[in-house]
């Protein structure tokens, strides 16, 4: 069955067709990607420092279709041949899932064709399923660690669409302190690329900033202690007339030493926890080079496995929500189309059942 995802939750619009045979056949689910159209909206969001909900709304209009047109064309498929249509039904910003969701019901209706709201974070956390290389897939159950702009959770995987919250965190997620620190130190939003770029420049040990509840006992996370700190060090380096490029890389890397270390522990603590010995990594922050080295080399001393989605699958995308469409509906898990005008966004939605 092919399907066409369409993922429209923030500010990236992304269209994808996905094909379930090699997957149903026991195929590396790679193998079904089809074809991809993605925007990105960045650029316009970054004068105002972060994602403007209106502006994305309208964009998510003007790129539906051509990003649509683009994405079949790279499939070699016509819109006939879509079996199922899934779309980002939650969580997200509110007008700008209602585009994706009118979109995805109008084509549905027209093509007669079954409809599947995926939440965004399955299409996240499925994602590693689609790498190319690594270690076999995952087996269920394995933790997944959600690390993304809106998100910082870890799940118990016990199967499509079984899903149990282990931990989350308290106030800001790892996208958002990244982003948030990225802007303390003048990166462009949204930093989190660069500023572990910066940090790659750091020397250790300059800067001792706290491991925000590293001994808490339980799977939660806190980040904003963490930004405040930085925002400190900043306030000081400014006062001293010290707040150079030196003093930038050592501060990030301080930051990204402790983000990754309270997350690599937590990660472990909660594969020793639930005795699952595969950790999935999803979600944009998943994209972090001194996140992976550490996680990797923690599960991987202990002779557990650790998969990533492609990097180009880590932040927002059409691929992840079409694959996710595509496994719900081969469980028959999808409606028929909703043209009442209700549009059945969820823009807060719990993934746990
Ligand atoms: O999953 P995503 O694309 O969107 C949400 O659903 O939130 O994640 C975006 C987040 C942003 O906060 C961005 O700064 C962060 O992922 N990010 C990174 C990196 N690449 C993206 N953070 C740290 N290091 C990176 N390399
Ligand atoms: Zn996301």
């Amino acid at each position: 069955m092919i399907v066409l995802g369409i993922e429209t939750s923030c500010d990236e619009t992304g269209l994808a067709l996905y094909d379930s045979r090699p997957w149903e056949q026991g195929q590396p689910a790679h193998l079904g990607i089809l074809g991809q159209a993605l925007h990105s909206q960045i650029e316009m969001h970054q004068d105002y420092g972060g994602v403007v909900p209106e502006l994305a709304s309208r964009d998510h209009i003007r790129r539906v279709i051509p990003l649509l047109n683009k994405a079949l064309k790279e499939s070699h498929c016509s819109l006939e041949a879509i079996d199922a249509i899934a779309y980002t039904q939650g969580p997200g910003l509110a007008g700008a899932l209602l585009v994706g969701s009118a979109f995805a019901n109008a084509l549905a209706s027209s093509l007669k064709k079954p409809i599947i709201g995926v939440h965004h974070l399955e299409g996240h956390l499925l994602s590693p399923l689609l790498a190319k290389e690594g270690p076999p897939h995952p087996e269920f159950p394995f933790v997944a660690l959600l690390v993304s702009g809106g998100h910082t959770q870890l799940m118990l995987v016990k199967g499509i669409g079984q899903y149990e919250l282990l931990g989350e965190t308290v106030d800001d997620a790892a996208g958002e302190a990244f982003d948030k620190t990225a802007k303390l130190l003048g990166l462009d939003y949204p930093g989190g690329a660069a500023l572990s770029k910066l940090a790659e420049g750091g020397q250790r040990g300059r800067f001792e900033l706290p491991r925000p509840m590293l001994h808490s006992g339980d799977l939660d996370f806190s980040f904003s202690g963490l930004k405040t700190a930085v925002l400190n060090q900043v306030k000081k380096a400014e006062a001293n007339n010290t707040l150079n490029e030196n003093f930038r890389q050592d501060i990030a890397f301080a930051f990204v030493e402790s983000l990754v270390e309270v997350i690599t522990h937590k990660a472990m603590s909660a594969l020793d926890k639930t005795g699952c010995r595969d950790l999935v990594l999803a979600g944009g922050v998943g994209a972090n080079r001194q996140l992976r080295a550490a996680l990797t080399g923690m599960v991987n001393k202990k002779g557990w496995a650790v998969h990533y989605p492609p990097l180009e699958l880590c932040t927002d995308n059409g691929v992840m929500i079409a694959f996710a469409g595509a496994l719900r509906l081969l469980q028959k898990e999808f409606s028929p189309p909703d043209l009442q005008g209700s549009f059945d966004i969820k823009p807060r939605w719990e993934l746990s059942s």
